[in-house]
């Protein structure tokens, strides 16, 4: 990969006075952080010592950081729990993270474990409860042309003219879980293909967006916060997710989410899930996967790589840092 990028070496201290940066390196310190425990078989562990990592880096970004998205509520979460405070003091902003996506993933040393977090000025993301949130997610050629209430059919055919495909060459992720047993067999019945993962649609949602990634969309029902920060994604990248609540996962937050104000009938679009007009989503991979490679170690020295979108810059960018054993980082756009 190195010898036919074009590089753009990045200053280390102090680092950039954009705050993307300070994001880039949040979601690295995470994967690094967590690395060492890849296929050691205990999520939790793993999870702890991603959560860790972003805090402790978070602490030393100036902003006025409010977690809206996190690893629960003050009492289940001992750090990161929505409404934590975090940063040292600057702009307000709101904050979704999920320190380690596909904590399965990682302990079990499967492809597509990734550390994320979202950002957008104060009210830019929406507050999600942690329930089950059914998904469809597209691509920008899709963009307008599917909606949730419709037939898998009906979707699928869209989705097969917009994209001037196939239905046969139509290619859609859904998790690998019993609850879509009827929509894998709806997919395949109309032509199209099933990619089935076991865990980590958010990887999956921001690849149905990317040209050439093989998948086109994703269907099925996973976790609302992982909505939340694919439609952070999506909405730089030119993508659509639209997603329902579920009532199923977690009762006594569905009642906790009513409260905040969650509505269980609302389709919710890509603006609703991420209203805010600026935003900043950063992940790194931890095992290597179809979004980004994983934390490599060579000797001392150590390699995360990672993806940047937002706003203001269109496409997804991707980075490399090497961390040499006396603690020196070279970030290089690749
Ligand atoms: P974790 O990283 O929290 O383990 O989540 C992984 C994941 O596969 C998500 O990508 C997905 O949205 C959710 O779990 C699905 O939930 P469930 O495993 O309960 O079906």
């Amino acid at each position: 990969m190195d010898s036919v990028v074009s590089r753009k070496t990045l200053k280390d201290t102090p680092l950039d006075s954009k705050l993307y940066l300070h994001f880039l390196r949040i979601a690295e310190e995470a994967a690094l952080a967590c690395a060492p425990s890849i296929g050691q078989g205990d999520r939790k562990e793993s999870d702890r010592l991603a959560v860790e990592a972003m805090r402790r880096t978070m602490q030393s970004v100036p902003m006025d950081g409010t977690i809206v998205i996190g690893e629960g509520e003050r009492d289940e979460a001992p750090m990161l729990f929505i409404g934590e405070q975090v940063g040292l003091g600057g702009e307000k902003i709101d904050i979704a993270v999920d320190p380690l996506e596909g904590t399965n993933l990682c302990a079990e040393n499967l492809p597509n474990a990734i550390t994320v977090l979202a950002a957008a000025p104060a009210k830019g993301l929406l507050h999600a409860p942690d329930l089950y949130m059914e998904k469809l997610v597209v691509g920008p050629a899709c963009r307008g042309c599917v909606h949730l209430t419709w037939s898998v059919e009906t979707n699928l055919q869209a989705m097969a003219k917009a994209l001037t495909l196939s239905l046969s060459e139509l290619q859609i992720t859904v998790l690998d879980r019993p609850r879509h047993r009827s929509l894998i067999e709806s997919i395949q019945q109309c032509g199209a293909r099933v990619h089935l993962i076991s865990d980590g649609d958010l990887s999956a949602c921001i690849l149905a967006a990317l040209d050439g990634s093989g998948t086109h969309g994703v269907m099925g029902t996973g976790g609302a916060p992982e909505g939340v920060l694919a439609a952070a994604a999506l909405k730089c990248l030119g993508g659509e997710i639209q997603g329902r609540l579920v009532t199923d996962r977690n009762t006594a937050s569905q009642a906790a989410a009513e409260q905040m104000g969650a509505e269980f009938n609302k389709i919710y679009l890509t603006d609703d899930l991420a209203p805010g007009s600026e935003i900043i989503f950063a992940a790194s991979g931890v095992t290597s996967g179809d979004l980004v490679q994983g934390v490599t170690i060579q000797g001392t020295t150590r390699e995360v790589y990672s993806v940047l979108l937002t706003t203001e810059q269109t496409g997804l960018r991707y980075y490399k840092s090497t961390l040499a054993s006396d603690g020196a980082r070279t970030t290089v756009a690749l």
